[in-house]
């Protein structure tokens, strides 16, 4: 099976490239901008990841996230997170940024983007990886703050695909972005939330219903309410599934409780994702095989899988074709 899932084409969906920041380029890059972090070394780093909420890590991600100045340092980021890709074949990847963690710093939106959007398309060339942004407003902060994102953004629309929503769910509801969401796709930006992760089946019903979002952001908690989870399979809407990050950030406690194969077998599109991989222990491919195994799935779940992650992507049908008769090919064999 670890053969299978590693060699299985597939794209990633839900991916935080703050998140991939792993502990020793963290390091690296400190140094090299004099920036001191509250920790001694990698170890010390790494034994701070223990987190019973969302909140525990979103803490300690923005803490990691502000050692990043320079474009180059944005780069450098992404380009590690593209190697992992293609090591993992991962063919295509929805990248979310939140600009504002660094503006809010005083770094420059043009500096974040600028940095990220380098890396992908020497990424592309050199590993043939199809790559795309995914803006994210931080749902914490207020829609104000996003409308001035969303802003600062428009010089640089056209590299950037989506819009969405993430950090502290609870409390911050869908209905807190509808106009900043509006004035979004009014400008082109395809709709995408986080919904369901820590929050109730209510905000997932309002980031349908307000934000009309084309994809949720994890979802889980969508299966408290049956005839949302009808609506869901209605509109033909994915879920972008983080097994690893809904075990580390203690949304199921044990990952043979997942729903995941729930989800599929009430007709819900589910996708596999690393959401935030430095953070919560692993790669996409990680996240397959540790559901693989939790769950008992089939070669036939994990192409279905994979297939999904083609199918609910960004990207246009005609991409979206080849990409899966890559699937097919290598399904069939
Ligand atoms: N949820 C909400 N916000 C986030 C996450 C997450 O899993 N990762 C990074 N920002
Ligand atoms: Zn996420």
């Amino acid at each position: 099976m670890e053969n299978f899932i590693k060699n299985l084409p597939k794209a990633e969906l839900h991916l935080h490239i703050e998140g991939t920041f792993e502990p020793e380029l963290m390091f690296e890059i400190a140094k090299r901008n004099n920036i001191d972090i509250p920790y001694a070394s990698v170890y010390e780093l790494k034994k701070a990841y223990a987190f019973d909420c969302l909140q525990d890590f979103l803490d300690i991600y923005y803490q990691g996230a502000e050692v990043l100045l320079h474009e180059r340092d944005f780069f450098d980021l992404t380009f590690a997170y593209l190697e992992k890709c293609a090591e993992q074949n991962v063919r295509h990847a929805e990248i979310m940024f939140d600009p504002q963690t660094h503006t809010e710093r005083g770094v420059s939106f043009e500096t974040v983007i600028t940095g990220i959007h380098k890396a992908c398309v020497v990424a592309e060339k050199e590993f043939g990886i199809s790559t795309l942004l995914i803006m994210s407003y931080l749902r914490h902060l207020s829609e104000e703050d996003a409308f001035k994102t969303l802003e600062e953004s428009l010089p640089f629309k056209k590299w950037i695909t989506a819009v969405g929503l993430d950090s502290s769910e609870k409390g911050n509801p869908p209905s807190k972005f509808k106009r900043v969401f509006e004035a979004s796709v009014a400008e082109g930006y395809i709709p995408l939330a986080h919904a369901g992760e820590e929050g109730d089946a209510d905000y997932v019903w309002e980031a349908l219903d307000l934000l009309h979002i084309v994809r949720i952001d994890h979802g889980n908690n969508s299966l408290q309410d049956e005839s949302l989870v009808r609506e869901i399979v209605k509109r033909d809407l994915a879920l972008t599934v983080c097994p690893m990050s809904n075990l580390a950030l203690k949304v199921v406690q044990d990952l043979r409780e997942h729903p995941l194969k729930k989800m599929m077998s009430l007709g819900m599109k589910v996708t596999v994702n690393s959401d935030d991989p430095a953070y919560f222990g692993g790669q996409v491919n990680q996240n397959f095989m540790a559901i693989q195994r939790a769950l008992d799935l089939s070669k036939e779940d994990l192409c279905e899988l994979a297939r999904n992650s083609f199918q609910y992507s960004l990207l246009d049908q005609k991409t979206k074709n080849s990409f899966l008769s890559e699937v097919e090919n290598y399904c069939a064999a």
